[in-house]
Order: C-alpha cells, then sequence, then structure tokens
C-alpha cells in the first residue's frame, strides 16, 4: 500500500499529547510543529486516526509541500501535484487559505491561483472542461508560512472536538478535545476519585469517563472522507466494529460533577447520556462553598469562571479563596487549574506550582496550574485513591 503523509491538528501547548496519542495508536511521527503533527500511514489508516485522537483538531492529508514565491510558481507546483489521485470527477471541491510572514500575502488570490491549478490539472486527466461538483466533498487548505506552500485535503469535516454528545452547551464550555488534553496531562486514571467541582456542561469528567471507558471519541459522528470512493467503506466498518469490541464495560468509576447553576447539572446529564457514560459520573447542583471533602486521596480537574467585569472578579477571588482554604492541607490531592486568571498561584497558596502549562481555550491563553499530590499509599483501597 502507498505510504501518506497525514497532519494531525492540534490546538497550540498540546502537541506532545497529539504525539503520544499517535505513537500509541502504532503511528510513526515524521514530524512536530506548531499546532502540526506529521505522520506516516496508508489511506485506510484515515477512520483509525479520525475515530481514535482525543485531543487533535483535524486530520489532514498532505498532498505537497513547496517554496512559492510568485503567483507563477504556486501554480505550477500545485498543478504538477496528483490531484487526479485523489479527486474524482464528481468531487466538489473548495479551497481554503492562510497566509504568515510570505510573499504571497493575499489569501483570496493564493486560493483562487490553487483552485485554478487543481482545475487544470482535473481537467487533463478526465478530459472534460466542466466540472458539475455533486459527489463527496474535498476541501483543500492552501496554508502559506515563511514563503512555504502547504497543501492538504481535510479528511474529518466538522473539527474533532464534535463528538456528537454535546446536545445541552452551557456558557464558556471548553472544546472536548481541549478537556481530553487536561485530563491526559493530570495523573488521574481510572481508579483514583476525581472531581470537578465547577463542571459546567461536564466536558472534562465526560472525557474523562470515555477515555477510562475506552470509548473512541468519534466513535457517533460522520466524517467527511467516509464518503470518499478511495477508502473502502469496509474500512470504516472493520474499524467501527473493532472500536466497540474494544469498550470496556467492566470499570467502576468514582467521578463526580458539581455546579452551581442547576441547568447546567441538567445539561451534563443530557451529555453524559449522549456519550454513553451516565452511569460513570455522579452530578449535583452545589456551591463550591459547599463542598466538603472527605476522602483522603484524589484528584481535581476544574476550568473555574473568569470574568472580565469587575463584579466577577470578586466572585472569581471567592471561589479561589475557597479552594484554597479547601486543599491547604490537603496534600495528597493533585489541583489541576485550567484558568485565564493570572493570580490564581496568588490564591492557592498550599505550594507553588509544580507545573504551569500554557495552552489555548479557543482564542482566549489560559494557563493550566497543576499541584501535584502525595502518591497514595500501596495499602490503601482503590475507593480511597
Ligand atoms: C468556565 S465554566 C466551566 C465550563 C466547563 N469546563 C465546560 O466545559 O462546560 C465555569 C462554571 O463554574 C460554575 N460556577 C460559578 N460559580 C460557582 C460556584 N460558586 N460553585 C460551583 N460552580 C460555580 C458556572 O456555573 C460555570 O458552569
Amino acid at each position: 500500500m502507498a505510504k501518506i503523509t497525514l497532519i494531525a491538528t492540534a490546538a497550540f501547548g498540546i502537541e506532545a499529547v497529539v504525539k503520544n496519542e499517535l505513537k500509541a495508536l502504532g503511528f510513526e511521527i515524521i514530524k512536530v510543529s506548531d499546532g502540526k503533527i506529521e505522520f506516516e500511514a496508508v489511506l485506510e489508516d484515515i477512520p483509525k486516526a479520525n475515530l481514535y485522537l482525543r485531543c487533535a483538531d483535524r486530520v489532514l492529508l498532505k498532498v505537497g509541500e513547496f517554496k512559492a514565491l510568485t503567483f507563477d510558481e504556486l501554480f505550477e507546483k500545485t498543478k504538477a501535484l496528483p490531484w487526479g489521485n485523489l479527486i474524482p470527477e464528481n468531487g466538489k471541491f473548495t479551497v481554503k487559505g492562510k497566509s504568515v510572514k510570505s510573499t504571497l500575502g493575499s489569501i483570496s488570490a493564493c486560493q483562487s491561483i490553487v483552485k485554478k491549478a487543481v482545475v487544470e490539472k482535473l481537467k487533463e486527466k478526465y478530459k472534460v472542461e466542466w466540472f458539475k461538483e455533486t459527489g463527496p466533498e474535498f476541501t483543500i487548505q492552501a496554508a502559506m508560512l515563511k514563503d512555504t506552500a502547504l497543501l492538504t485535503i481535510d479528511t474529518s469535516g466538522m473539527g474533532l472536538h464534535k463528538r456528537g454528545y454535546r446536545a445541552q452547551s452551557v456558557e464558556a464550555p471548553i472544546k472536548e478535545t481541549l478537556a481530553a488534553a487536561i485530563v491526559l496531562l493530570s495523573f488521574w486514571n481510572k481508579d483514583r476519585l476525581l472531581i470537578d467541582p465547577m463542571c459546567g456542561s461536564g466536558t472534562i469528567l465526560i472525557e474523562a469517563a470515555m477515555l477510562a471507558r475506552n470509548i473512541a471519541p468519534g466513535l457517533k459522528r460522520e466524517f467527511v472522507s467516509e464518503k470518499w470512493q478511495m477508502i473502502d467503506e469496509k474500512v470504516w466498518q472493520k474499524e467501527r466494529r473493532s472500536a466497540y469490541d474494544a469498550l470496556k464495560s467492566d470499570c467502576k468509576l468514582q467521578i463526580f460533577g458539581y455546579d452551581i447553576d442547576k441547568k447546567n447539572i441538567e445539561a451534563c446529564k443530557i451529555n453524559a447520556r449522549n456519550a454513553g457514560v451516565e452511569n460513570d459520573i455522579v452530578f449535583e447542583q452545589k456551591d463550591i462553598k459547599n463542598l466538603w471533602i472527605d476522602k483522603p486521596y484524589g484528584v481535581i480537574i476544574t476550568n473555574p469562571p473568569y470574568g472580565k467585569r469587575i463584579s466577577e472578579f470578586k466572585e472569581i477571588n471567592e471561589i479561589n479563596i475557597t479552594l484554597h482554604k479547601m486543599f491547604k492541607k490537603k496534600t495528597e490531592w493533585s489541583i489541576y487549574v485550567l484558568t485565564a486568571d493570572e493570580l490564581f498561584p496568588n490564591y492557592f497558596k498550599r505550594s507553588q506550582p509544580d507545573r504551569i502549562r500554557k495552552l489555548y481555550n479557543g482564542k482566549i491563553k489560559v494557563n493550566y496550574y497543576q499541584y501535584y499530590g502525595d502518591k497514595p499509599s500501596p495499602e490503601l483501597s482503590p475507593e480511597n485513591c
């Protein structure tokens, strides 16, 4: 089978997590750069990458990469690529573009040159002058970075964060891909107690439960490349079947989610049911001030509100102080907080953070403060960890 290069795109800061996911899926990594992890594959790997990657944004098929300083160069080098092997005669194709620090700075001009070059190439291949574009979708991305053009075709369609379970949204939810990444970056594992005291729509906890039960994140959604003839539908069926076979039904999880807002808790329950983890998480309406922690060991992963208005600062400071009081003596608990509030460590004074990771929640720069708890003693039964 012919080798191809796929690119998993990811939010800035979580490339290493995606790289590890790809390695665990058996892929050979070619290159990691800002927001992109290139890996070696064959066409039949496209279903596997899309179904299983929890933290990547999309999976792109790399068609070519070359220097382009003039529009002529962009046209000729694009036309020289094997578009006819990828896009069928009835293929519906659009070109998206971006340009960063490049001589060819006009995105719309780059887009139309690339489209023209692809059309010319397909005309030669199919010996027609006009394409109806009534068939499957092929979204070409023409990305110029420092005068190098990277041409890819999107295999995912909707972003991979759209698992399909979040029917009920709340204010300021985090993306499912980021939630999965912060769980993977923590010391939590399926035998440990996990609490999100400000769980919003439950994303962090639902992703944790899906991880524990080995539920492939893409199991319940479609991907644009499912309609491509070049990938036999049997490959998709086989990959989905093996994802169902790999589900773990025998684990007993201790996951708890709380939120001050009753509507959010209702949304959590619906989302968890849609994700197939409703029996794994206990959701309850509760103000963090009324949360009582009586277990000796556990993990908190949370994304508190962070506001911009003065009235919100007071509320946020109170939440930070509550977290500090709750955990100042509980050094056995690991605390992970994703927030844009740079003052968080000034309030949570148990210790200096063991690690601060700079991440992005959409376009908002956030910090992931990590405070490691002591390791559970080996004599403790799992329900006390
Ligand atoms: C940034 S949102 C969390 C979003 C969540 N990570 C998600 O993906 O849906 C912060 C949440 O904190 C909740 N919250 C605010 N004050 C609270 C308090 N005193 N106790 C518990 N929850 C609170 C809000 O209702 C909101 O849902």
